[in-house]
Order: structure tokens, then C-alpha cells, then sequence
């Protein structure tokens, strides 16, 4: 599969280790142009600039934080400058905040998992729209999680509600559009080897006053695949829906999850 002289916005896509630069690599090796954002004046915009430097030519790095409106006309608008337009948008950019516990959730907690895993895929959204309609086409997928089509145990509720909310969108929009020949899908890791699950990790270990080591062994006996997946294995899921092979296919929430069950 080709994508030579494709353009694709992957947001959160800074930080070397997560979902969002495997998925931006994955587009650069099928020959797209890519538009990385992630927020601005952080490590991760900062080691994208870093790490692309000699390809200018194929990537522009932005600093857009996502639950700004008005960052998401700016990548737009320097993908249709620097690329002549934009075919594909990932939402990628995600947050997990706050305590499995219900009662211990803040106001803050609810309001950063409602307004970067909501709210940025929802203003991405709009800021591609309008250019997909010009143009005739456009892709978008957006990442949701396994959380996002059952709940888990261990996992905060506003996460919870935030990725169904996030395959709620999918669905609508792939209704509303498919007569454009928009397609809009969305992907559902389970658990995937990043600073985000690292952290997961923290917490649980934590929780069941355990080691990390002994947290991993206990979420990857939950895995029928016996272990968590790469940020690559994500990647070439996205790219898939992304792509030509998957032209019939729209408002779908694909689980990649190594089988582990979605929960309630
Ligand atoms: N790692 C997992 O196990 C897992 C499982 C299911 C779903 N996901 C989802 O996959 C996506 C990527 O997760 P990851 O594991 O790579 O996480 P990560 O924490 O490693 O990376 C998230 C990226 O999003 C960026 N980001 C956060 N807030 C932002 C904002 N307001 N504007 C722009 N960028 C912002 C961060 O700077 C970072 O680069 C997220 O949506 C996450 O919810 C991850």
C-alpha cells in the first residue's frame, strides 16, 4: 500500500515512545507527508523538531494543543500551505487522568479527559471537515480504547466515558459523511507499551500494593496474546483504516487488543 503524496495530521504524535509517532513513522514509511502536532512548548514538539529535521521536506511539527479550536485551524491551515492539502486526520492525542475510584474523581479530572480525549478530537474534526468537503474525500480515524466499548475495573471513569464518548463521535460522523465519501473509524488499543501504560502500571501497583513488575504480569495474564502490544502494532491498524484496503469501511470501532475482552 502507497501513500505517496498522501497528507496526514496525527495529533499527540511528539513523544518518541507513544501510539501517535509510531503512527506518524508508519505514514512516512508508506511515502506521506505528515503534520505531527503535539502541545505546544513541550518535550514532545520539542524532540519531533529534533528528530525530523533533515526531513522538512515530508513532516512540519506543530505545537497545537488540542483542546484549542483555534491550534486545529492552524495545522490544518500549514498542512493545505506546506502540502496542498490534507487526506487523512488521526486523533491521537489523549490524556489519562484521576483514580479508578469514582467518588475520588475532581472537576479537573473530568474537565482535561473530556477536553483532549473529547473535545480534541471533536475540534480536529471540525478544522478537517470543511477541506475533506472541498476536496470530494478524506479519512479520519480516531483512537479510542478498549475502554471505549466496555468498562474495565481498573480504569477512571471520566477516561471511560471520554473514549465511548470518542466512538459515539465516530459513529455519527460516519453516518453524517459517508455520502461525501468521508470515512471515519476509530481504533481501540487494549494495552500498549507507552508512557501512558507505564503509568497505568504506577497506579495499579499502587493500588494492589504490588511491584511494577508484578502489576505488568498481573495485566498481561488478562491479555489471551500473553503480552501488551507495541505502539508499531497500533500504528499498522491505523494505517490500515487509513488506506485503500479499508475504502468499504466506515464507523467501525476496531479492538486491537491481542483478544483481551472488552469488559461491560
Ligand atoms: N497506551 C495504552 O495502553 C493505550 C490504550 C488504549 C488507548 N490509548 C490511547 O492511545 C492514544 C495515545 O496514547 P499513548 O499511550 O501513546 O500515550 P502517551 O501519553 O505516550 O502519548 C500521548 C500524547 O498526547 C499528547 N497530548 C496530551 N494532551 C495533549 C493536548 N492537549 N494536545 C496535544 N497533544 C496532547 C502528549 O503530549 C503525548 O505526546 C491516547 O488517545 C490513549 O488514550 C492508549
Amino acid at each position: 500500500m502507497s501513500m505517496t503524496g498522501k497528507t496526514v495530521i496525527v495529533t499527540g504524535a511528539g513523544k518518541p515512545d507513544g501510539i501517535g509517532r509510531a503512527c506518524a513513522d508508519r505514514f512516512l514509511q508508506l511515502g506521506a507527508n505528515v503534520v505531527i502536532c503535539d502541545l505546544p512548548d513541550s518535550d514532545g514538539i520539542s524532540a519531533a523538531i529534533e528528530d525530523y529535521a533533515g526531513e522538512q521536506d515530508r513532516v512540519s511539527c506543530i505545537g497545537a494543543d488540542v483542546g484549542n479550536p483555534a491550534d486545529a485551524k492552524t495545522a490544518v491551515a500549514e498542512a493545505i500551505q506546506k502540502f496542498g492539502g490534507i487526506d487523512i486526520l488521526v486523533n491521537n492525542a489523549g490524556v489519562g487522568a484521576g483514580s479508578h475510584d469514582f467518588m475520588e474523581l475532581t472537576a479537573k479530572d473530568w474537565e482535561l479527559s473530556l477536553t483532549v480525549n473529547l473535545m480534541g478530537q471533536v475540534n480536529f474534526c471540525e478544522a478537517v471537515i470543511p477541506e475533506f468537503l472541498r476536496r470530494g474525500s478524506g479519512v479520519i480515524v480516531n483512537i479510542s480504547s478498549l475502554s471505549g466499548v466496555g468498562a474495565i475495573s481498573s480504569i477512571p471513569a471520566c477516561y471511560t466515558a471520554s473514549k465511548f464518548a470518542a466512538v459515539g463521535l465516530t459513529k455519527q460522523l460516519a453516518l453524517q459523511y459517508a455520502p461525501n465519501n468521508i470515512r471515519v473509524n476509530a481504533v481501540c488499543p487494549g494495552s500498549v507499551r507507552t508512557d501512558m501504560m507505564r503509568g497505568a502500571m504506577e497506579l495499579m501497583a499502587e493500588q494492589e500494593n504490588i511491584s511494577i513488575d508484578e502489576a505488568e504480569a498481573l495485566e498481561a495474564s488478562t491479555i489471551p496474546m500473553g503480552r501488551a502490544a507495541t505502539p508499531v502494532e497500533i500504528a499498522t491498524s491505523v494505517s490500515f483504516l487509513a488506506g485503500s484496503d479499508a475504502g468499504y469501511l466506515t464507523g467501525v470501532a476496531l479492538p486491537v487488543a491481542g483478544g483481551m475482552p472488552p469488559g461491560v
